[in-house]
This record gives C-alpha cells, sequence and structure tokens, in this order.
C-alpha cells in the first residue's frame, strides 16, 4: 500500500525538484499540498506549487499555507532566484488553491486519511498551527518529517549555526517538538554533500525535459553550502527518506530549539532508549543517486 502524504513546501529551486520527483514516487501517495512562507512570501511559493501540478497535471489539492511564521515577521532568501525557480519562468497560473488555509486542509485531510504522514520541507508554521488549533490530531499523523538543523549542530559537535528552516520559525519548530508527535528529523548536511555537481548539470539537460527544468533551475542556485558551480539537494533528501527509508540510519535522540543571537538553533541529545524523535545520522549517497535518477528518469512532462 502507498504511503499516504501532505507535503508542505516553499518552491524553492530544491523544493521544485524534491516535489516533481515525488509526483512520480511508487510508493507514496499525495493526498494535500500546502505552500509555506519561507524562501520567498506565500504568494509566490503557492504560485510555484500550483504551476508545477499544472506543469505535470497532477490533480492534487493544494492549500495556501499562513503569510508569516508563527510569532515573527518573514525573512526570505534570495538563493533561490527572484521567483524562487532560478532562471525559470512560466506564464502564471490556471489553477487557485483550495478555500481552506494549508493548516485547517491538513486537519480535514487527516480526518479523511488517518495515519498520514505530513512531510515540511519548509519553515514549521503550518503544521505548528495545525496542532496548536487542533492538538489532538497527533493521533491522526504516523510521522513528521521535518528538513531542518545540521547533523553536526544538532548532536551538538559544531558551533551554533541557524539553519534556514528552523531559524525562520524558531517558535513554530519547539510548538512541533512539544507536540508528542513522532517526529523524523532529515539534517541539511544531507543535502550539501549529495550535491548535483556541474557535470551532472550539464548531463542533466539531455535525459528528458525535467532533466533541462533542473538544469535550468539549478543554473541560478546559489545555496551557499556549496560552490556556486554544484547544486544541493536538501529537500530531496527528505523526498527520499519518504521514498525509500532504508536509505537512511538513525539514533533516537531527544530534540529542542535553543536561541543563539536571536536566531533558533536545533540541538539534541542521542538517547539510549526509544523517543518519539529520530534523526538520521547517515546516508547512502550512491543509493540516494540512484533514486534521484531514477525518478527523473520516469518524471516526464504530458508534452515529451
Ligand atoms: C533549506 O532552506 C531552503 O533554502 C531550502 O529550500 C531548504 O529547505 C535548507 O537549509
Ligand atoms: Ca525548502
Amino acid at each position: 500500500m502507498k504511503t499516504p502524504v501532505i507535503i508542505d513546501t516553499d518552491p524553492g529551486i530544491d523544493d521544485a525538484v524534491a516535489l516533481i520527483t515525488s509526483f512520480f514516487a511508487p510508493t507514496i501517495d499525495i493526498k494535500l499540498l500546502c505552500s509555506t512562507a519561507g524562501n520567498l512570501g506565500i504568494d509566490v511559493t503557492t504560485q510555484n506549487v500550483l504551476h508545477l501540478c499544472e506543469l505535470y497535471e497532477k490533480n492534487i489539492p493544494v492549500a495556501k499555507g499562513l503569510p508569516h511564521p508563527l510569532r515573527r515577521e518573514l525573512i526570505t532568501t534570495n538563493r533561490h532566484g527572484k521567483n524562487g525557480l532560478g532562471t525559470y519562468e512560466y506564464d502564471g497560473v490556471n489553477t487557485t488553491p483550495i478555500e481552506l488555509p494549508a493548516f485547517e486542509a491538513m486537519h480535514y485531510a487527516l480526518q479523511l486519511y488517518p495515519g498520514t504522514t505530513i512531510l515540511v520541507m519548509g519553515p514549521l508554521t503550518n503544521v505548528a498551527k495545525l496542532l496548536e488549533v487542533y492538538p489532538d490530531d497527533i493521533n491522526k499523523i504516523k510521522e513528521i518529517v521535518f528538513m531542518g538543523g545540521t547533523k553536526d549542530n544538532v548532536l551538538q559537535q559544531d558551533k551554533p549555526y541557524p539553519e534556514f528552516n528552523i531559524s525562520r520559525d524558531p517558535e513554530a519548530c519547539e510548538l512541533v517538538l512539544n507536540s508528542g508527535a513522532n517526529i523524523t528529523i532529515i539534517p541539511m548536511d544531507f543535502g550539501h554533500y549529495a550535491y548535483i555537481d556541474e557535470e551532472e548539470i550539464k548531463r542533466l539537460r539531455s535525459i528528458n525535459e525535467t532533466g533541462k527544468l533542473f538544469s535550468i533551475m539549478y543554473e541560478e542556485y546559489k545555496d551557499g553550502h556549496v560552490t556556486d558551480e554544484n547544486a544541493a539537494t536538501h529537500d530531496s533528501c527528505a523526498t527520499a527518506y519518504l521514498i525509500e527509508p532504508t536509505l537512511f540510519k538513525f539514533e533516537y535522540v531527544k530534540a529542542s530549539v535553543q536561541f543563539f543571537e536571536g536566531k533558533g538553533i536545533l540541538v539534541s541529545e542521542v538517547m539510549p532508549c526509544t523517543t518519539n524523535f529520530k534523526l538520521a545520522i547517515d546516508m547512502d549517497y550512491d543509493g540516494f543517486k540512484n533514486l534521484y535518477y531514477g525518478l527523473l528518469g520516469i518524471a516526464k512532462t504530458p508534452d515529451e
């Protein structure tokens, strides 16, 4: 049986790549897509989610997220280009988000599909709001998976590093960590070790239209963790966990948010017993690339 999932995302180049490949993953069933304010403002990220669904003819409901973090102002980034997809451009969208805001749509979807996994690839604002308003929904969620923090930091082996998704809405992260839900943390580090290099970016163009799209987006991806010529795969590591969890090794941890110069940092302590927090500590990089290229190979746009 396919795993029912809700994906919450702020495209964002690595979000767009992760989303497109997950459209073609045989083991997951995307019930709902939610937009988050993060890499860019909520109007742009929502348009990008709608556009990607249109481009791949995916009839999945899209719900618009909250316009800013729970208790702070939104600070976006310029890493993903003006419209979030590098130099890739499109002429508007023909579809609209559903009437319900993302957190209400999540609540509704969980009533319809109890046992759903929620994957968050941006700040945790929407899912925090869901759990603030409907705390009992943790009983309907199989697990909350999020891409956030850095492994060395989470294991307290490095100086405090404010990873984007956590530092943009640390109060939301705190609320989610304290909710009692089962949580799986995929730290950001994997995405900058499993990067797509310059040669791969060139080769992508000849695979199919999707490969061409990825290479156009990657050309303008100024991620900051790898050089300007290479592209990090952060959010694709999180979807890889959903699609093929055996690619990762985990430790059970006790996780919390600490504040450093006003910015939220995710830290944790490895526990000798089972907890409701699983932290990915290792990834099979070759297996990840096989999965990435395998999904890309079948991710053809309808006009190919
Ligand atoms: C995270 O920040 C964003 O820029 C990416 O989309 C990813 O979700 C990496 O720190
Ligand atoms: Ca993201």
